[in-house]
């Protein structure tokens, strides 16, 4: 059986995830990877279906209600999608995973972690990221640049959230990232566009060559 790869983007609110996304994709492309793309919630008819609940439900969802539904979407991708791309060999990228459960619902949501891993061992089954990419950025940078590109009255439910949730997003990732450094690769996302996306190419050709 082939062996694919997966690499994963994460990071705060305004971050440039998108914009890195897309330049990751073009590069993919031009060099002829086999890959492909997706995001989290999301990524398959069900996905989608539950996404919509989580962005744009009217009313309180606890966290636990949260955690458990970016889970059972999490696990419908993995299925349906991640295993059989990664026995394709493909390159599999995706726009958030776990790490941003154990972030916005276990760190700033203030669910226990080790309850959020054993649920997400159970839906990931093994399907685990070579590499993580954070763009790590400051809440008010990262505001400041939503406000530039959307009317802040669009914010969906989970970007509404105040600064404190955030700053404890930041920090989750950030905490994250030192208890597993061979995986979670953090950029500063402040520096422009082309300088992020240079040293996110340099580091994915460096584990290639792993
Ligand atoms: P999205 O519009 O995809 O935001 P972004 O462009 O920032 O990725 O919305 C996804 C939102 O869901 C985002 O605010 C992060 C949040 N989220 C969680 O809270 N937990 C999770 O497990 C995932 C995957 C996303």
């Amino acid at each position: 059986m082939k062996n694919g790869m997966i690499v994963s983007f994460e990071g705060g609110e305004g971050c440039g995830k998108s914009t890195q996304i897309k330049m990751f994709k073009e590069y993919l492309e031009k060099n002829g990877f086999d890959f492909l793309i997706t995001r989290e919630p999301g990524g398959t008819e069900l996905g989608e279906n539950i996404r919509e609940l989580l962005l744009h439900s009217k009313g309180e969802i606890s966290p636990e209600t949260e955690f458990l539904l970016f889970s059972a979407s999490r696990a419908k991708l993995v299925q349906d999608v991640i295993k059989p791309a990664l026995a394709n060999g493909k390159i599999v990228v995706l726009d958030r995973y776990y790490d941003s459960s154990y972030t916005y619902q276990g760190y700033a949501g203030n669910l226990s972690l080790s309850d959020l891993k054993t649920i997400t061992e159970f839906a990931i089954k093994g399907c685990v990221p070579d590499l993580t990419i954070l763009l790590d950025l400051s809440f008010d940078e990262g505001m400041s640049r939503k406000s530039k590109d959307e009317n802040l009255k669009n914010l969906d439910r989970i970007e509404q959230k105040g600064r404190s949730f955030h700053e404890k997003v930041r920090e989750g990732y950030l905490k994250l990232a030192e208890q597993d450094k061979e995986r979670i690769f953090v950029v500063d996302a402040s520096q422009s566009p082309y300088k992020v996306f240079e040293t996110i190419k340099t580091e994915f050709e460096k584990r290639l060559k792993k």
